[in-house]
């Protein structure tokens, strides 16, 4: 049924809902660890950012091999400016999921290996190890500026997504919703 043109699949609105949880919380945790400084939870919570990063971008990466496989309904009647700003700012949300997760991870392998999977399984990249942590911080302001950009897309999407339901009253979040038409 779910899988009927206008409107996603179950696996993209699966998809979609559990990453804009998780890359919300990434972005809680982000911004909590690095400024609460030392206490018994800083450490976890680098752990448990790092290592949600990583599986937001194998979640990514999934959701992208979907959607091109799968492609998504047509968009709702719209003023063409609007139907533009929406594909725009779906595709830099994809490239942004992508790269906000890669730029941390690349930042992480160069200033502070090992990267562990949930204190575990050795994950880091194969590249350089920083001479000192200052020579990472070019990589780490990449990572924050994407995902500043990318909340700051997130933010005026999430109005447009509210503003298609209760102003316009159209199928547009009904359509990603678990079992909405
Ligand atoms: C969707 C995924 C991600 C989001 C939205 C995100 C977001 C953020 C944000 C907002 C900050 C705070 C920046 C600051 O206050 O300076 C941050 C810091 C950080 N992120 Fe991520 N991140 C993601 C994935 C990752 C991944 C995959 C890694 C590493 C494997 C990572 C490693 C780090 C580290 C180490 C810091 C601290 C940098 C510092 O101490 O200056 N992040 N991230
Ligand atoms: C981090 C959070 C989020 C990200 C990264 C995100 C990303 C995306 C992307 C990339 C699409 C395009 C799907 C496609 O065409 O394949 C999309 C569609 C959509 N999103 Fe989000 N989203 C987020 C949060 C939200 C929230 C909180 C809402 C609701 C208030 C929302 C409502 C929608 C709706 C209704 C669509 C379908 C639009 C249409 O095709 O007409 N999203 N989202």
């Amino acid at each position: 049924m779910s899988d009927l043109p206008g409107r996603y699949s179950s696996v993209q609105k699966f998809l979609h809902w559990t990453m804009a949880v998780l890359i919300v919380l990434m972005v809680a945790v982000g911004l909590t660890m690095t400024s609460i400084g030392e206490t018994p939870y800083t450490g976890a919570l680098y752990e448990l950012h790092k290592s949600t990063g990583i599986v937001v971008l194998a979640l990514a990466l999934i959701r992208i091999a979907v959607r091109r496989a799968r492609s998504a309904p047509p968009l709702e009647p719209m003023p063409e400016w609007q139907r533009k700003a929406a594909y725009a700012s779906h595709y830099s949300m994809y490239a942004l999921i992508v790269l906000v997760p890669l730029m941390g991870w690349i930042a992480t392998s160069h200033c502070c290996k090992p990267v562990n999977l949930f204190w575990t399984i050795p994950v880091s990249l194969p590249i350089p190890d920083a001479p000192t942590m200052e020579a990472s911080k070019p990589l780490f302001l990449i990572h924050f500026t994407v995902a500043f950009l990318l909340a700051a897309i997130v933010t005026v999407h999430v109005t447009a997504a509210l503003h298609h339901h209760f102003v316009k009253r159209d199928r547009t979040l009904r359509r990603m919703l678990p079992g909405g038409d």
